[in-house]
Parts: C-alpha cells; sequence; structure tokens
C-alpha cells in the first residue's frame, strides 16, 4: 500500500498538536472521560492522524475520507506506524445526508473548506452539529479571509491558484463560515493565528 505524503503536514502538525493538546488535557481533566472520541474529516494522506494520535494517547481517533487512494494511504501509515488508537479509516464525505458515526467527542478538519466546493463546508457543520453533544468541540485548519479579504500576499495567490484549478474552490471568508456554524448551533469560542497565515479555528456545541 502507498503511503501519500504531503510535505505540508510536516510544518504544520507541531503547532497543531500543540493547541489539541492543550484543548484535550483540559477536557481529560473534565467531564470527559478518556478516551476521548475525535472524527478526522478529510484525513488525507494520514499522516496527521498517526502523528496525533501517537502525542495524545487518551485520544480515540478516527480517520475518514471519501477518495479511495486516501483511504489506502491512511491505511498504510497506520500500519507503518501502530498506534492502538487510531481506528481503521471509514469512507465519509461530508455531504452525505447521513455519516457512518453517531456521536464523537471532538471532531477535527484540517484544510478542506477551500479546496472544496462550498457544499462542503455546509456539509461539515450540518454533519458536525448531528454527531457533537452539546460541549463537543470543532477544530478547524487552514487559511481563511477576513473581512472579505486575504490576509496576506500569500494567501491572495494561494486563492487565485485555487479558483483557476476550479471556480468553485478558493478561501472563505471567515465571518461566513462562522454564521455557517453557528446556524448548526456551533459557536466561535477561539481564534488561534497559525504559521504560514493559517487559523485554527475552535466551534463548540
Ligand atoms: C488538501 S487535502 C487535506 C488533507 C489533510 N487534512 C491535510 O491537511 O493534509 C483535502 C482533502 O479533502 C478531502 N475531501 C474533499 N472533498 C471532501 C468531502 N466532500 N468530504 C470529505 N472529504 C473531502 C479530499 O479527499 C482530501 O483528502
Amino acid at each position: 500500500m502507498t503511503r501519500l505524503d504531503a510535505p505540508a503536514t510536516q510544518r504544520n502538525r507541531e503547532p497543531i498538536l500543540a493547541i489539541l493538546r492543550r484543548w484535550f488535557s483540559a477536557a481529560a481533566d473534565s467531564a470527559l472521560t478518556p478516551p476521548i472520541s475525535v472524527l478526522e474529516i478529510a484525513s488525507g494522506t494520514g499522516q496527521h492522524a498517526v502523528h496525533f494520535a501517537q502525542a495524545l494517547p487518551g485520544l480515540r481517533w478516527q480517520p475518514s475520507d471519501p477518495d479511495p487512494s486516501h483511504l489506502a494511504s491512511i491505511e498504510a501509515w497506520r500500519s507503518a506506524a501502530p498506534a492502538a488508537n487510531v481506528a481503521a479509516p471509514i469512507r465519509l464525505d461530508v455531504r452525505d445526508v447521513a455519516w457512518p458515526i453517531d456521536r464523537v467527542d471532538a471532531v477535527f478538519n484540517a484544510n478542506m473548506i477551500h479546496i472544496a466546493p462550498w457544499s462542503a463546508a455546509e456539509g461539515l457543520f450540518a454533519g458536525a452539529g448531528r454527531v457533537l453533544a452539546g460541549g463537543g468541540l470543532l477544530f478547524l485548519y487552514g487559511p481563511f479571509h477576513v473581512g472579505g479579504r486575504p490576509t496576506a500576499e500569500s494567501n491572495a495567490a494561494f486563492d487565485a491558484d485555487l479558483q483557476r484549478r476550479n471556480p468553485e474552490w478558493g478561501l472563505r471568508d471567515r465571518e461566513r463560515v462562522v454564521a455557517l456554524a453557528a446556524s448548526h448551533a456551533l459557536r466561535l469560542i477561539e481564534i488561534n493565528e497559525m504559521p504560514a497565515n493559517n487559523q485554527l479555528l475552535v466551534f463548540q456545541k
């Protein structure tokens, strides 16, 4: 099986992990009893899944993706770096009306909603709203426009490139994403500025 490599995951995984660690160590001390279940949407290569699960053994990490080659890569990374707390990947397209999982403590998604039509953002928040109980968390990582504008030259160039590749793709306005989240009872509770002009938004049901 082929382990796909997304070099960006090597660069962004430690900054993301620092935030997950802060949230999940606090959660482990609170009402949530480990293992804390995390559903990762659009796991891609599977590199994030393996890294975060190994670093945070109190979590039960459930990777997912709709793409068969990505599902194979996730499984290959999982076999190469066995971490008992990473489940076998499941096929999940956020736009599906029913997700193959009923309830999780948290949802994690990196770098999907700008590399997919807006319907993927709609599906992500609708589904997270269904599978999270009150108090559950949604972590959303990626680049966003703020106030209708790119936050950096590099993001403007990235947005233009995405739209050239597919007119339905492109960086999303953070305000529009926050409004969509609110329509599914998910409230923005934290904005983390991340390296390379990315952001990690935390929502709570
Ligand atoms: C740029 S990759 C990001 C992968 C990984 N999260 C990362 O940060 O490296 C985008 C991913 O979104 C997935 N994706 C695209 N449309 C999707 C949808 N409708 N539902 C779920 N995943 C989707 C793709 O299969 C791909 O794995």
